[in-house]
This record gives C-alpha cells, sequence and structure tokens, in this order.
C-alpha cells in the first residue's frame, strides 16, 4: 500500500476580480492530478511558477479543500475529515516553506518557536519539551544554546534550519517541502537539500519536494512528477530524467538547465510565455509551445498514461531522442 494516494484532485479558484474575468470563470489550480506516495520516498514536483504546485502541496495536507478528488492516506481517506480527526492528522504531515524569515515569527524565541507544534499537542512536559528543542536544534545542526536568540540573528540557511526543526518535532510522517532552497544561495541550497537528504532517511521521513529549480528536484529526488498548467505531464523515475524523459516540455525543462552557470539557473526558458490560466488552451494545454504539436494536439486531450513512467503526450519523443530535442546535461556536482 502507498503511504499516500491522491486521485484525480482538483482546486478551482473563482477567477473574481482578476483583470479580464468573466463572472463566473475560475482558474483551475489543480485539474485532475493522481500520483501515490511511497514510503520513505522523495517525490519532486517542478514546473514554472504558477503552474500550481503550492496549491497541490496545499491540497495534499488538507490545509485547503479540494474542488473535486481524493487523499487516500495509509488506507485511510482524509478528504474531508471532522476537525478533531482533522487535528491529529495534522501532525503527521508537516510543511516547510521558501521564504525562512516571514515563515518564523520574529517575536519569538527559537525555542519558543520550535516548542510551539510540541506544546500545541503537548507531546511532553516543560522540561521535556525543553530537551526536545535541544534535540532538535542538534538534529539540523545548530548549536543548542541558540534557543534563546530571535530569527533575525540568524543568516537564510541557518533559519531554514529552524523551520526544519520546527517542523520535524512532531516527527510527521511526510513532509512537503515548498520551494524549501529556492531564496537561499546555491552554496547554502546544497547544504540544507543534503541537511533534507540525511534527515529523510534518520527519521524515516517521506517528502514532496516542490520547486521550479530542475536540478534542485533531481538532486534530492526518486521521481520526478512534471507538472504544467495544473496537470502533470509526467512521472519518471530520477534516474531516467536526463536520459529517458519523453514529454516535450519535461524536455524543454532539461534543455533550460545551464550547465556552468547554476546562479542564473532560476530562470526557465521555455519557448513562449506561460499561457493564460483563465484560458487555457484547447487539447494539450502544452501546444502552443511545443515544437512538436500537430492538429491533434489542438483539439484531443492526451491523457497521463504508462505504468512506472508516465507521460501524457499524443507524441511521446522516443527514448533515443531522435525528434531532435537539445538535451542540456547539467552538472550535478555543483550541488554536492
Ligand atoms: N488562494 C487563491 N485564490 C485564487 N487563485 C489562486 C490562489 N492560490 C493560487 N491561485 C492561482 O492558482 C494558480 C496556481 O498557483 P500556485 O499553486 O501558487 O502555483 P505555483 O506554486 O506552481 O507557482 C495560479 O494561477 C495562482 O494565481
Ligand atoms: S500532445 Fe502534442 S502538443 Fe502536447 S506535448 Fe505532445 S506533441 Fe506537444
Ligand atoms: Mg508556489
Amino acid at each position: 500500500m502507498s503511504l499516500l494516494e491522491v486521485t484525480r484532485l482538483a482546486k478551482f479558484y473563482p477567477a473574481g476580480n482578476r483583470l479580464f474575468a468573466r463572472s463566473g470563470e475560475s482558474i483551475r489550480a489543480v485539474d485532475g492530478v493522481s500520483f501515490t506516495l511511497e514510503r520513505g520516498e522523495t517525490l519532486g514536483l517542478v514546473g514554472e511558477s504558477g503552474c500550481g504546485k503550492s496549491t497541490l502541496g496545499r491540497l495534499v495536507l488538507c490545509l485547503e479543500e479540494p474542488t473535486a478528488g481524493k487523499i487516500i492516506l495509509a488506507g485511510q481517506d482524509i478528504t474531508r475529515l471532522p476537525d478533531n480527526q482533522m487535528r491529529k492528522l495534522r501532525r503527521k504531515m508537516q510543511i516547510i516553506f521558501q521564504d525562512s524569515y516571514s515563515s518564523l515569527n520574529p517575536r519569538q524565541t527559537v525555542g519558543s518557536i520550535i516548542s510551539e507544534p510540541m506544546e500545541n499537542y503537548r507531546v511532553a512536559s516543560k522540561q521535556g519539551i525543553r530537551l526536545k528543542v535541544e534535540e532538535m536544534l542538534a538534529t539540523v545542526g545548530l548549536e543548542p544554546d541558540i534557543a534563546s536568540l530571535y530569527p533575525h540573528e540568524f543568516s537564510g540557511g541557518q533559519r531554514q534550519r529552524i523551520n526544519i526543526a520546527r517542523a520535524l518535532a512532531l516527527r510527521p510522517e511526510i513532509v512537503v517541502c515548498d520551494e524549501p532552497v529556492s531564496s537561499l544561495d546555491v552554496s547554502i541550497q546544497a547544504q540544507i537539500l543534503n541537511l533534507l537528504k540525511e534527515l529523510k532517511q534518520s527519521l524515516g521521513l517521506s517528502y514532496i519536494f516542490i520547486s521550479h529549480d530542475l536540478a534542485a528536484v533531481s538532486y534530492i529526488s526518486d521521481r520526478v512528477a512534471v507538472m504544467y498548467m495544473g496537470k502533470l505531464v509526467e512521472v519518471l523515475s530520477c534516474r531516467d530524467l536526463e536520459k529517458k524523459a519523453r514529454h516535450p516540455y519535461t524536455r524543454a525543462l532539461l534543455a533550460a538547465v545551464p550547465r556552468a552557470e547554476p546562479r542564473r539557473r532560476a530562470q526557465v526558458a521555455v519557448r513562449g510565455e506561460a499561457p493564460d490560466p483563465l484560458n487555457p488552451p484547447t487539447g494539450c494545454r502544452f501546444h502552443p509551445r511545443c515544437p512538436i504539436a500537430a492538429e491533434k494536439c489542438r483539439t484531443e486531450e492526451p491523457l497521463l498514461s504508462g505504468t512506472i513512467h508516465l507521460v501524457a503526450c499524443h507524441f511521446a519523443l522516443g527514448e533515443d531522442h531522435s525528434h531532435g530535442v537539445a538535451l542540456g546535461g547539467y552538472n550535478r556536482s555543483k550541488l554536492r
């Protein structure tokens, strides 16, 4: 049994006061997404900004109610739980955000930030929680005596360690990491990614790792799910990513990862503008930007299909890349 099983999950937001929106229109932020997360796995979720990654992350953690679809955690349907059960569940699922500063209350000491979730759930006595705070700080590579300091006294990387300590204090089973290293220096990014990797092993965690940065995703993940305009277009093992990716969008993302200049890699360069989410293209949503689009692509939506390697494309590229889409390799050693 998979730890997490998500079926046709959807979230539509009313377009509301968006410019040029007609009344009653909605943004299909997540539009029929299905995937599984295995115990101990890191599933990477990658795609351009606005494609629905964070919304999907929040849905999975039950922080938002889905418009449709189902979420099964260890065999239990958790899609719409009563409040008291939801509270128990929240302990098992935590999130780490990108901006490590705004997610930490500047007026709270580090010790009180990390102990707060444990106090809420009364996991131990006051003294017990104090010891646990020290233990968590050590776990994330910080000195125990910093518990009395405030967030502004730390660097971005250290603040992200504090965030990680808080998220892991309750010993969750699933952690959604939403762009956890995107605002950090490249050298620091590698440290935090390595820390997350180690903690996954030692604490037996499972991650959904969200980023617009394919290099970071492929460094930490076991499998990668590629998202485009609210839908998954390809899911494959990270090992196969460079050589066997078959969706033209995945290949374009790969080609956009610069080899020599990791500092500039935040700019995802896929040909053409991302389309308006209020007016998604007909057929395959990627067709206006796809180098191999054909008539069928404008009218028929390709479904995500396959068994282990899933792809949603009428003309999925052969694994030998005979269609000539350039593959830009990248240097993983930069991240080590
Ligand atoms: N609370 C919300 N209300 C209305 N629209 C939203 C809300 N949250 C996200 N969206 C829209 O949903 C789409 C997906 O957003 P998001 O999940 O944040 O994407 P990503 O994390 O991939 O950048 C975007 O078009 C965004 O503007
Ligand atoms: S279905 Fe057509 S437009 Fe969509 S990715 Fe495949 S080839 Fe390109
Ligand atoms: Mg986001």
